[in-house]
């Protein structure tokens, strides 16, 4: 009996502490905007998902989970109930591999194969087992097959729009006019404005010049969430800013695959996510392809839509004047520096032969052409035993050996005028 209660005990606290190894971010609590599900709800303390998810299989489904597993990176969600599958009860979980954008936005990918009994979802079924426990990530979060870059979804926080903008990719940034196809229609053209340009973080499009609506948004504005990328392929997940949001004409998200050549940036979207293998040029099933050019401040749009475009030849002109700029530049700095330089050699020159003028030493054998100078040093100031106009003259210490007089006709004449210089009959100088 008290072997029963025990396991009974021990069955508690094993259900109880796999259902509470999750801490979800303090963040994930009420209602987020989701690119893959729309809304979802979370109730943090319970680190649950109460609404917004659905898996489903065949006739049964189930849409709240709770994390059983968290790991770096990682939280692995546990269908609160089963779902069937051949009359048997089946587990469903979903992995998240998360990356933090803000503390309000994150990108995720659901970090499974997919799944031939739920829809072809990536999402784990594992025929119930009360022996099972622990859902390691290692076993629940491998799959063969793993998204692709592309795969990503996107979460905000529903309030906190305006704190998750993140820079459009470079091909983005700018002020463009643009042609929208839908599969079979063109539409837009020359007299069109698609602006990533005065917030970096937000397209604004024109809907007076073209009441398309590109991205899927009735007022034409739009926050970038994030973008990754692949090679020189970026996928770009932007917010929708309208009040509501009614598909299949407006979506909340929108992912744009972006690729640009020359000076054309080639766009396609799809509402959502971005489709396995999307590309640029080519329709997705409910999205559409754009082609985008950018404004010139140089020139506007009658001249581009003549067909010249002149912003390649502006770039290459601005590019050889800042070219030959920098040439300019380089030689006028490489000839001052030249021309400092022997002037310095020219100033130092003057100061070794100074030494030589005062006290006369020149290397013996030496021609005046190519004498060796020796630079002053304490020696030499010793040796100048000359008084000054303040008679300070510079004493030699008795116990420094004199060198010998120097002999050049200059140190001769010098030295023929101490002797006047020591007539006793001068009375000494007083001091001032
Ligand atoms: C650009 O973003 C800043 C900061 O969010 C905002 O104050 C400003 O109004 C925006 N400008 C435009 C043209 O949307
Ligand atoms: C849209 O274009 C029209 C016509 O050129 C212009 O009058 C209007 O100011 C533009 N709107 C915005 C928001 O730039």
């Amino acid at each position: 009996m008290t072997r029963v209660f025990i396991f009974f005990i021990w069955i508690s606290l094993t259900v109880k502490s796999s259902e509470c190894t999750c801490s979800l971010p303090t963040e994930w609590d009420g209602t987020w905007y989701d690119s893959y599900r729309g809304d979802v709800v979370f109730d943090h303390n319970n680190a649950q998902v109460t609404s917004g998810w659905t898996l489903s299989s065949y006739s049964s489904s189930v849409s709240a989970f709770t994390c059983v597993t968290e790991d770096t990176g990682y939280y692995l969600f546990k269908g609160d109930s089963f779902v069937q599958l051949f009359s048997n009860d089946y587990n469903a979980f979903y992995c998240i591999k998360y990356t933090k954008i803000t503390d309000y936005s994150y990108y995720y990918y659901l970090y499974s194969d997919t799944e031939a009994n739920a829809n072809n979802e990536r999402a784990y079924v594992e025929l119930y087992d009360a022996a099972v426990t622990t859902f390691p990530v290692s076993t629940y979060c491998s799959p063969s097959t793993p998204p692709s870059t592309e795969e990503f979804h996107v979460m905000v926080k529903s309030g906190y729009e305006s704190n998750m903008k993140q820079w459009f990719p470079t091909p983005l940034l700018g002020n463009f006019y643009y042609t929208y196809n839908d599969g079979s229609t063109d539409t837009c053209g020359a007299n069109s404005v698609w602006d990533d340009c005065t917030n970096r973080t937000e397209a604004v499009f024109n809907y007076t010049l073209c009441s398309t609506q590109v991205l899927f948004s009735s007022d034409g504005q739009l926050n970038c969430a994030t973008y990754l990328s692949s090679g020189s392929t970026y996928y770009v997940s932007v917010l929708n800013l309208d009040t509501t949001v009614t598909s299949p004409s407006t979506y909340r998200f929108t992912c744009m695959t972006v690729t640009q050549s020359g000076s054309t940036v080639y766009v396609s979207t799809n509402p959502g996510d971005c489709v396995a293998g999307q590309s640029s040029t080519v329709k997705t099933t409910d999205g559409g392809t754009v082609t985008l050019t950018p404004y010139s401040f140089t020139t506007d749009s009658s001249t581009s839509s003549a067909g010249i475009s002149i912003i390649p030849i502006v770039a290459a002109v601005i590019a050889i004047l800042l070219i030959l700029a920098i040439v300019f530049l380089a030689c006028f700095l490489y000839k001052k520096h030249k021309k400092n330089n022997e002037e310095a050699k020219i100033q130092s020159s003057d100061q070794e032969k100074k030494p030589i003028e005062s006290n006369g030493r020149v290397k013996e054998g030496t021609r005046e052409s190519d004498m060796i100078v020796e630079p002053m040093t304490a020696r030499d100031a010793l040796s100048v035993d000359l008084p000054d106009d303040d008679d300070r003259g510079l004493v030699p210490l008795p116990d420094y050996p004199r060198p010998a007089p120097p002999s050049t006709p200059m140190s001769q004449a010098i030295r023929s005028k101490i002797p006047e210089m020591e007539q006793p009959s001068i009375p000494p100088i007083s001091k001032r």
